[in-house]
């Protein structure tokens, strides 16, 4: 059975990071664990910033965002060598497993080095994109959506008192789950998610715009997903103007997503995602992530999910469409 258990943060914080990281170590010392804190993610993983933890080293941190461990995106472990390196590092420490809270790209590089090195691994999903296959729900998704709505009343007050159209980028990559959760939310008149091209979420805004003007809606708010390229909303105003002389005003939520206090409903998931990733280390269940499945938390193995994409949920949008008309 493990004795030590370490755990990271990497990729993109997420609010609800530190509230999972609380669970872990705190279910992990109840269950007679020793519980390693990896600073910086992978990159600290490679240069043994670790520490062991206690119950009071995570205190006062369940209600704050960011993660007290700080994360960070690796170049250098897409190197199978570096994974490597991370697995001697662990076997000196006499480190039995490692605990992730990241996202798809985070689960991917535990994988590789879960099976080149046969090292145990456990991911919690952690990431404000709700992106990773298989699962329902990721810590941080509840938090980012409410930051974005809170947004988009704030714009929607102005663009009615204007007339405006209003396109929204929201955060979330190649995932559509924050632009369909605070599109339907928010009421938004359109919704864009990625993949498709910019001629086509073009088309689609343009053809939309024209009816809502028929139907006497002054002011619209289009909800745009950043897709692999963030900021590419203003190429769709001037695509707008252009191609169809309709002005508009684009508002780039950003990073402000990624921050502030975690909800209940993320503080409450984390928590029990964590302590859920610790009973798979104390049962021998590894190269698993902890997940949600119809509504329930449970574990899912990452060979079902590395590598593949949610894809927008099609029943959200076709809601979305009639509940804009
Ligand atoms: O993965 C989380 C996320 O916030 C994405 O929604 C966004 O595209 C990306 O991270 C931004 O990354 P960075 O903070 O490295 O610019």
């Amino acid at each position: 059975m493990s004795r030590s258990v370490a755990v990271l943060c990497s990729g993109g914080d997420a609010p609800g990071m530190n509230a999972a990281l609380r669970a872990i170590v705190r279910s992990g010392i109840y269950h007679g664990l020793n519980v390693y804190g990896v600073y910086k993610g992978y990159s600290g993983l490679l240069e043994g910033n670790l520490q062991l933890m206690n119950a009071r080293s995570v205190a006062n941190i369940i209600q704050r965002g960011g993660t007290i461990l700080k994360t960070d995106r690796c170049k250098a472990f897409f190197q199978k060598s570096a994974r490597a390196e991370a697995v001697h590092l662990l076997h000196r420490k006499k480190i039995d497993a490692l605990i992730v809270i990241g996202g798809e790209g985070s689960f991917t590089g535990a994988y590789l080095m879960a099976n080149e090195n046969n090292y145990p691994v456990v991911g919690v999903p952690g990431t404000i994109d709700n992106d990773v296959f298989g699962s329902e729900y990721t810590i941080g998704f509840d938090t980012a959506v409410n930051t974005a709505l809170d947004a988009i009343d704030k714009i929607r007050d102005t663009a009615s008192a204007h007339d405006r159209v209003f396109l929204v980028e929201v955060m979330g990559r190649t995932s559509g789950e924050i632009a369909t959760h605070v599109g339907v939310s928010g009421g938004a008149e359109i919704i864009t998610v990625p993949n498709h091209s910019l001629s086509d979420s073009l088309g689609y805004i343009i053809k939309k715009l024209r009816v809502s003007s028929k139907q006497e809606k002054l002011s619209s708010i289009v909800v745009c997903a950043e897709g692999e390229h963030p900021g590419s909303t203003y190429e769709l105003a001037k695509g707008l103007r252009e191609q169809a002389g309709i002005d508009s005003r684009v508002a780039i939520l950003g990073h402000v997503q990624r921050g502030g206090s975690p909800s209940a409903k993320d503080r409450l998931m984390a928590s029990i995602m964590g302590a859920c990733a610790i009973e798979s280390v104390i049962k021998n269940k590894f190269k698993i992530v902890v997940g949600v499945v119809r509504g329930q938390v449970t574990t899912i193995p990452m060979q079902k999910i590395i590598g593949k994409h949610k894809k927008p949920d099609q029943k959200l949008l076709a809601l979305a469409e009639i509940l804009s008309i």
